[in-house]
C-alpha cells in the first residue's frame, strides 16, 4: 500500500520530464512549437503538447493497474474451466475432483448465478458460464475459486477431463455460416440509387465491370494488461468491482443482473487500463460478473486475472470479413455502381457484431462518392470466440474493401491508383451525400491528399520504384497512397452523451471526474487540459481521478473515439459553471461586471485588479459559493433510422492519408516498410503530442493487422492455435519504418466540437492500408503491368509468396 501512496522519487519524475522534453525536441518539426509557445503565453491550456497525465508514473512503473492494487486480507483467486470442444452439449460436469484439488474453496457453474446467466451487451445471447450448449473451444464452463491463483488454475485445467460433451460438427468460417444461412442477427441492407434500376443497372450499363472476392483476417487486441476484475463484497449484498473496462456503466448493469440486485448495489471503478483497443468495451463483463458472483457468495474479495492464453481462448477480437463484390466503372476508373456482400465471423453470439457491421457498411464509401450502391451485411454465426470491438469498429473492414476495388480498377486500366482515387473522391454539390444520406460538408480530402502527395514526393518516388524494380530481380519495391474519411459519433444516437463532475478545493486545486475511461490514449490529459483552460489555471492544479459509477452515472463506453469530444465538452460545461459563479463572486467583492472578469495564468483580472486564483477561491468559499459542479453534453444534430440505414449518424468526419513504400523479397516473402508519410486531420488538436502518439500507434497497430497478425483456428477441432505471442505476431519497435514522417493537418473542425478538435483514437488505424497496398504493388511488379495479385490480408510472407506464385503463373 505504502509503495503506491508514496510520491515518486523526484529523480524519476525529473527524468521522465526530461525525456519528454527530449521527445518534444525531436518531434519539433512535427509540432508547431511557435504556436505552442504563444498559446502558453496567452494562458491557453489546450492546443499545446504536454505529457500524458500519468507519463511520469508509466515510465517509473508506478502507475497502478488493477493487479497492482494492494490485495485485501482473505482475497481469493479465480480461474475458469474451459471447453475443449467447439460445439455440442454439455451432459455432465464431474466437479468432485476439481473441488478436491488443493486450496480450492469453491466451484461455481451457471446454475449458481443468482440472477441472470447472461452478459450480452445488446442481445441477451451470451451465457456467463455454460448453460448446456457448447459453443466454442475456450468457452467457460465453470469457475474455480482458490486460495491462490496457481491453485485455481491447476484445478480449472481439469475441465478437459471432467466435462462430458456430446459433440456436434462446428461451423468455423464466415463463408460456411453464410452458406448455411446461419447468422447471429438478421442480414442488413444499405442501398442508394440515383437511377431507376439501382446498382445492378448501373453496373450492367458501365463500360467496365469487375467481379471478385476479398479475404480479410481478424485481429487480437493484445492489450498489455489482460482482462481482470477484482470484486470486493460490501454490506447488504453490495459489491465494489475494480474492473479493467472501457464501459464501467455496462459492467455495473450486467453485474447487477447476474447478482439479481439493483444497479445501486454495484460500484464499478477503473483508474486506467493497460490498453483496451475495443477489447474491454463489452468483453470485460464475463470476468466482472464471475468475480462478483463469487465475491458476494463467499463474502470474500475475489480476483479474476486471466492468463494470456486464456484471454485469447475466451474473448473475441476484430471480426474477419469475407467480401464478394461486383462493380461497374468508366474509362477514368470512376465507380458507377457497386454491389457488395460483407460476411463477418461474428462468433457464437451477437455481442457488438451489429454495430460493427453497421459501421462497416457506413465506411464502404470511405472517401468516395458512390452513386449507386447495394450493400449487404451478414454476421455469420460460428463456433468461435464472440468477436467484438477493435479500434475502428468495422470501419477499417468496410473501407479496405473499396480500396482493394480501387487498386484493382487502377491496374485494369493501367493507371496510377492515386489518379483513380481522385476521380472518385467526394466533391461538393450533389456528389457529397453518403449512401446513408448524410451530407459531407467538411470534406478536406482533396487538399489533404494534395499536400501529402507533394510532401512525400509521391510522383518522383513512383518513378524511382519503377526504376528500381526494372533492375532488381529478387527484391521488389512497392508504393501506395491511401486516404481515409472516418465518421465520428456512436451510430446509436443515445450513446452520444456524457457527464462530468468538477470539484475545486479551497486551496485552488481541482479534481475532475467524467464518464470516460483512460486506456493510454490520453483522455484524462485532454479533459484536464480543458478544465485548466476554462478556469485559466496551470495544468498541475487539475487532477483526473478514476472512472467511477458512483460519481457519474449512466455513462457510455469510451469508444468510437468520442472520449474527448463527449467528456471534454461535459467537463467544460461543469468548469464553465464554476467559473461563472466565481466571476460573480469576484465582481461582488472587487467591483466591475461579472462578465468582464478574466481567468488566465492562475490569476483573476477583476475591475483593474489582479488577484491570485486561489485567493478568489478561498473568498468564494467564505461567501458560500458552490465550488463544484456537474456538467453534461449531448452531441447535437444526430439521427439514425436503423431499418432504412439512413440519417446523420456522424457529427463530422476525420480525414487522413498515408504514403508507404515497402521492399519485398520475392524468394522468401519477407518485407520491410522503408518509409511512411502520414498527414492526419485531428482538427485543432487539443494536444498535438498525444495526437501524434495516437496516429503513430494506430498506424503500426493497423499495419500488424494487415501483415503479421494471423489467427488460425484448427479446421477440424476449431481450436484457436495462435493463442500466444509465440504464434501470434504483433509488430515490435523493430517493425517501425526508419523514416516515419507523421504530421497533423492544419485545420479545425467545421462543427463546434471541443475547441474545434477532432477525435483521433481510431481513424489513423486505416492509414496503413497504404502498407498493404504497397506490398500488393511490389508483388504486382513481377507480372504484367495490369496484373492484380490475389493478395489476402494479412499479407504474411506465406500469403505474399502465394500471391507471387499466382502472378508469375499468369493467374492474376
Ligand atoms: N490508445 C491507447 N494507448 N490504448 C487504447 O486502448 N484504444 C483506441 C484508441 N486509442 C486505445 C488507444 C480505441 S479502440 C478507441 S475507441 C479510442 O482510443 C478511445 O479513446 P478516445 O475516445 O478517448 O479516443
Ligand atoms: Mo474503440 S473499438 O471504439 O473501443
Amino acid at each position: 500500500m505504502n509503495n503506491l501512496r508514496e510520491p515518486i522519487a523526484p529523480a524519476v519524475a525529473t527524468q521522465s520530464a526530461e525525456a519528454f522534453a527530449h521527445y518534444l525536441e525531436n518531434t519539433a518539426s512535427r509540432i508547431d512549437v511557435k504556436t505552442e509557445a504563444h498559446a502558453l503565453q496567452v494562458g491557453a491550456r489546450v492546443g499545446i503538447s504536454r505529457p500524458h497525465e500519468s507519463a511520469h508514473l508509466h515510465v517509473a512503473g508506478e502507475a497502478a493497474y488493477i493487479d497492482d492494487l494492494p490485495e485485501l486480507d482473505g482475497t481469493l483467486h479465480c480461474a475458469l474451466g474451459l471447453s475443449p470442444i467447439a460445439h455440442g452439449r454439455l451432459t455432465a460436469l464431474a466437479l468432485e475432483s476439481v473441488r478436491a484439488m488443493p486450496d480450492v474453496v469453491d466451484v461455481i457453474t451457471g446454475a449458481d448465478i443468482p440472477g441472470v446467466n447472461d452478459c450480452g451487451s445488446i442481445i441477451h445471447d451470451d451465457p456467463i458460464l455454460c448453460d448446456g450448449e457448447i459453443r466454442y473451444v475456450g468457452q467457460p464452463l465453470f469457475a474455480v475459486i482458490a486460495r491462490n491463483r496457481d491453485a485455481a488454475r491447476r484445478a480449472a485445467a481439469l475441465a478437459k477431463s471432467v466435462a462430458t460433451i456430446t459433440e456436434a460438427a462446428p461451423v468455423l468460417t464466415p463463408q460456411k455460416a453464410h452458406e448455411l444461412g446461419q447468422y447471429v442477427l438478421p442480414p442488413m441492407h444499405l442501398e442508394r440509387s440515383t437511377n431507376e434500376g439501382g446498382a445492378r443497372a448501373a453496373i450492367d450499363k458501365a463500360p467496365h465491370r469487375l467481379k471478385s472476392t476479398f479475404d480479410l483476417g481478424g485481429q487480437e487486441q493484445f492489450y498489455l494488461e489482460g482482462q481482470i476484475s477484482y470484486a470486493i463484497p460490501k454490506e447488504d449484498g453490495a459489491v465494489h468491482v475494480h474492473c479493467s473496462t472501457q464501459h464501467p456503466s455496462e459492467m455495473q448493469h450486467l453485474v447487477a443482473h447476474a447478482l439479481g440486485v439493483h444497479s445501486h448495489m454495484v460500484h464499478v471503478e477503473c483508474r486506467r487500463m493497460g490498453g483496451g483497443f475495443g477489447g474491454k468495451e463489452s468483453q470485460s463483463a464475463l470476468f466482472a460478473c464471475v468475480a462478483s458472483v463469487a465475491a458476494t457468495r463467499l463474502r470474500r474479495p475475489v480476483k479474476l486475472r486471466l492468463d494470456r492464453d486464456d484471454d485469447f481462448m475466451i474473448t473475441g477480437r476484430r471480426h474477419c470479413f469475407w467480401f464478394e463484390y461486383e462493380v461497374g466503372y468508366d474509362d477514368d476508373g470512376r465507380i458507377l455502381g457497386a454491389e457488395i456482400s460483407m460476411v463477418s465471423r461474428a462468433g457464437h453470439s451477437a455481442d457488438l457484431s451489429a454495430p460493427v457491421m453497421t459501421r462497416a457498411l457506413c465506411h464502404f464509401d470511405n472517401a468516395y462518392w458512390l452513386p449507386d450502391v447495394s450493400m449487404h451485411g451478414y454476421c455469420g454465426k460460428t463456433n468461435t470466440q464472440s468477436n467484438t470491438a477493435f479500434r475502428g469498429f468495422g470501419g477499417p473492414q468496410g473501407a479496405i474493401a473499396i480500396e482493394n476495388i480501387i487498386e484493382t480498377i487502377a491496374r485494369n486500366l493501367g493507371r496510377d491508383a492515386l489518379d483513380v482515387r481522385r476521380v472518385n473522391f467526394y466533391g461538393t454539390d450533389s456528389n457529397n451525400v453518403t449512401p446513408y444520406q448524410q451530407t459531407v460538408v467538411d470534406n478536406v480530402i482533396h487538399d489533404l491528399v494534395g499536400q501529402l502527395e507533394a510532401s512525400s514526393d509521391y510522383r518522383a518516388r513512383r518513378e524511382a520504384v519503377n526504376a528500381f524494380n526494372a533492375q532488381s530481380t529478387v527484391l521488389k519495391r512497392g508504393l501506395a497512397l491511401t486516404p481515409i474519411k472516418f465518421g465520428i459519433s456512436f451510430n446509436v444516437k443515445h450513446f452520444n452523451q456524457a457527464g462530468a463532475l468538477v470539484h475545486i478545493y479551497t486551496d485552488g486545486s481541482m479534481l475532475v471526474n467524467h464518464g470516460g475511461t483512460e486506456m493510454g490514449q490520453g483522455l484524462n490529459t485532454k479533459v484536464a487540459q480543458v478544465v485548466a483552460h476554462e478556469l485559466g489555471v496551470s495544468f498541475s492544479r487539475v487532477r483526473a481521478t478514476a472512472t467511477d459509477t458512483t460519481k457519474v452515472a449512466n455513462t457510455s463506453a469510451t469508444a468510437a473515439s468520442t472520449g474527448a469530444d463527449l467528456n471534454g465538452k461535459a467537463a467544460q460545461d461543469a468548469a464553465r459553471q464554476i467559473r461563472e459563479r466565481l466571476a460573480v463572486c469576484a465582481a461582488n467583492r472587487y467591483g466591475g461586471k461579472a462578465e468582464d472578469v478574466r481567468f488566465a495564468n492562475d490569476q483573476v483580472q477583476v475591475n483593474g485588479q489582479t488577484i491570485p486564483f486561489e485567493k478568489l477561491v478561498g473568498e468564494a468559499y467564505l461567501d458560500r459559493v458552490q465550488l463544484w459542479s456537474d456538467g453534461f453534453y449531448a452531441t447535437p444534430g444526430l439521427s439514425w433510422d436503423r431499418e432504412k440505414m439512413q440519417g446523420r449518424p456522424f457529427y463530422y468526419f476525420a480525414y487522413g492519408a498515408a504514403v508507404s513504400e515497402v521492399v519485398i523479397d520475392t524468394l522468401t516473402g519477407e518485407w520491410k516498410l522503408l518509409r511512411a508519410d502520414v498527414l492526419h486531420d485531428a482538427g485543432k488538436s487539443l494536444n498535438p503530442a498525444v495526437d501524434i502518439g495516437q496516429v503513430e500507434g494506430a498506424f503500426i497497430q493497423g499495419m500488424g493487422w494487415l501483415t503479421t497478425e494471423e489467427l488460425v483456428w484448427h479446421p477440424q477441432s476449431g481450436k484457436l492455435t495462435t493463442h500466444a505471442p509465440s504464434t501470434y505476431k504483433i509488430p515490435t519497435a523493430n517493425d517501425c519504418p526508419p523514416v516515419f514522417n507523421v504530421r497533423l493537418f492544419e485545420g479545425q473542425n467545421f462543427e463546434d466540437s471541443i475547441h474545434r478538435s477532432k477525435a483521433v483514437g481510431e481513424p489513423p488505424l486505416l492509414l496503413p492500408f497504404s502498407v498493404f497496398f504497397a506490398i500488393r504493388d511490389a508483388v504486382a511488379s513481377v507480372g504484367s503491368s495490369s496484373c492484380n495479385p490475389p493478395l489476402r490480408a494479412p499479407a504474411t510472407p506465406e500469403a505474399i509468396l502465394r500471391a507471387l506464385d499466382a502472378v508469375q503463373a499468369g493467374k492474376a
